[in-house]
């Protein structure tokens, strides 16, 4: 107010109108080129036009680039790039270990299992038929219950809990493994390895909870085991090769692809860690154009699982198999709602065997599923955005024939290659603070306007207009 009485002191014997005089004593004051020259009292006609034009070709500018830096904005388009090769190896838990016997049952153990739960001599085969089922059980090989259908005493057996009866004749830690050790430290195995539930049935697990890490690298420097055969004590008539089962995963992930090891092997595995992430920029567009998902977004998971792409395709299975049979195998996930199947269940998971088998991520389904009458299991689980990948290198020896041991034991060597992980990170190409600043470049090379004149813009349209119309008109 103060400023346009002094303005209108400062002219008070100008004839102009008063709108156009309102208007050059902004001009006179603002910061924004032009409008100083089109609005200056003495300026002649055809100057003003000239003036008019070069402003008017300079706001087309503007308003063109402004355009373009929108569309560029819109566009959302990330990059990744190596954000650091010397990530030390120690910033992450050691990886779970998770070791499986190709047969999962002592079978030693049976009769003292049929006497705990009262199976008669005329169930007796029955119960057997079904644990060597179980002996040789994993996802995706349910045809072990096909011929489970037709027995008429199934239903005698079916209120009993196979997955407890499983647990508790699968391989103990003191039976499985010895002579483990880690970091070149002998331990007692059953110190460091606990019963976990996998894809694979009832194994066990190293690291899982107590999440150590390790800077140590090279041979014998992780965690040595040897994996015991015991190849006496296994179900009679599981015929399938004799063997181990491996995963190596990262803490809170459910399963990973298995690795499989032949008796009569040691083996060394050698791994590299490769570290993939979105920074926080990302996390503005939506999880279809960003094709990850973090943490906190919800998302299909295992219950009580923070989102990874492993337990979303876990709980698709779940999904799946309770879609076909109205019931899940509760003895490869973790604890859930899910109706647990029971032993009549089974063999509907044998019949539907194949259906989940095939596998589809999204657009993968033309691939996997062939024909449309088909049915598969259709999982649109996303990347998480801070993933970390373990690379393993396999090296198998087959232990000299002299020196081959008649139990079939081998020697078990997981170990760090590299001290250093890789470290990927994927941003926007060109995010807010690109745009603001873009645009205040453009802004200042068209028109040589700032904040300030914009506040100056403000004060004048809301202070000073309306002040002057009710001085006016009022
Ligand atoms: C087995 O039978 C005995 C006696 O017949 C009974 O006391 C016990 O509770 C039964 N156990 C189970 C698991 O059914
Ligand atoms: C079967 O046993 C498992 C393992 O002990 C347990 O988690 C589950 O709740 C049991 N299921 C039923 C139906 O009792
Ligand atoms: C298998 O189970 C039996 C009975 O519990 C036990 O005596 C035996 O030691 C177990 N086998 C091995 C290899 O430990
Ligand atoms: C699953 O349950 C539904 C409804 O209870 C039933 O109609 C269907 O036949 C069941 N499917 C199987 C495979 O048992
Ligand atoms: C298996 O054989 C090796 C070599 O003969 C021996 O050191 C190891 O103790 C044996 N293990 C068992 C459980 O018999």
């Amino acid at each position: 107010i103060i400023r346009l009485t002094s303005f209108k002191l400062a002219w008070p014997q100008s004839q102009r109108q008063s709108w156009t005089q309102l208007l050059s004593i902004y001009t006179a004051g603002a910061h924004i080129h032009g409008f100083y020259q089109l609005f200056w009292p003495t300026m002649r006609q055809r100057m003003r036009i000239l003036w008019a034009l070069a402003l008017m070709s300079a706001c087309y500018v503007l308003i063109y680039v402004s355009y373009l830096l929108a569309e560029r904005f819109q566009r959302r388009t990330i990059h990744t790039i190596v954000s650091n090769s010397h990530w030390p190896i120690s910033s992450i838990a050691f990886p779970v270990v998770i070791v499986c016997n190709k047969n999962r049952l002592n079978w030693s153990r049976v009769p003292l299992i049929k006497q705990r739960y009262n199976i008669s001599d005329k169930q007796s085969p029955l119960f057997e038929r079904v644990l060597s089922a179980y002996d040789a059980l994993q996802f995706q090989h349910f045809q072990v219950f096909a011929e489970l259908a037709a027995e008429p005493l199934l239903h005698t057996l079916n209120h009993l809990n196979f997955t407890q009866i499983v647990t508790e004749l699968a391989w103990r830690c003191d039976e499985l493994l010895a002579d483990c050790s880690w970091h070149t430290q002998s331990v007692d195995c059953c110190e460091v390895f606990r019963p976990r539930r996998v894809l694979l049935g009832a194994c066990l697990e190293f690291n899982e909870l107590e999440q150590r890490a390790s800077i140590e690298v090279g041979k014998g420097k992780g965690l040595r085991a040897r994996l015991m055969l015991n190849a006496a004590l296994h179900a009679p008539a599981n015929a399938l090769p004799k063997g181990f089962v491996l995963n190596i995963l990262e803490p809170t992930v459910w399963f990973n692809f298995p690795i499989e090891l032949l008796p009569h092997t040691n083996v060394d595995i050698g791994i590299t860690a490769v570290y993939h992430y979105y920074d926080e920029n990302t996390y503005v567009l939506n999880s279809k154009q960003r094709e990850c998902l973090h943490e906190n977004e919800q998302f299909k998971t295992l219950q009580n699982f923070n989102y990874m792409l492993e337990n979303c395709q876990a709980e698709c299975q779940q999904l799946y198999m309770l879609r076909y049979c109205n019931c899940s195998l509760d003895l490869f996930y973790p604890p859930s709602n899910h109706k647990p199947c029971q032993l009549a269940d089974l063999s509907c998971l044998a019949a539907n065997n194949q259906h989940l088998q095939n596998y589809a991520e999204p657009g993968e389904e033309a691939f996997v599923v062939q024909r449309e009458t088909e049915k598969g299991m259709h999982c649109d689980c996303q990347l998480n955005c801070k993933s970390l990948t373990l690379l393993t290198d396999i090296y198998e020896h087959v232990q000299p024939i002299g020196v081959q041991q008649q139990n079939g034991s081998i020697m078990m060597d997981v170990y760090y290659k590299r001290k250093d992980i890789l470290v990927y990170k994927t941003s926007l190409v060109y995010s807010w603070l690109d745009l603001i600043v873009s645009f205040g470049g453009i802004c200042q090379l068209c028109l040589g306007c700032s904040i300030i004149s914009l506040i100056e813009l403000c004060y004048f349209t809301l202070v000073d207009v309306p002040f002057f119309c009710w001085t006016r008109f009022a």
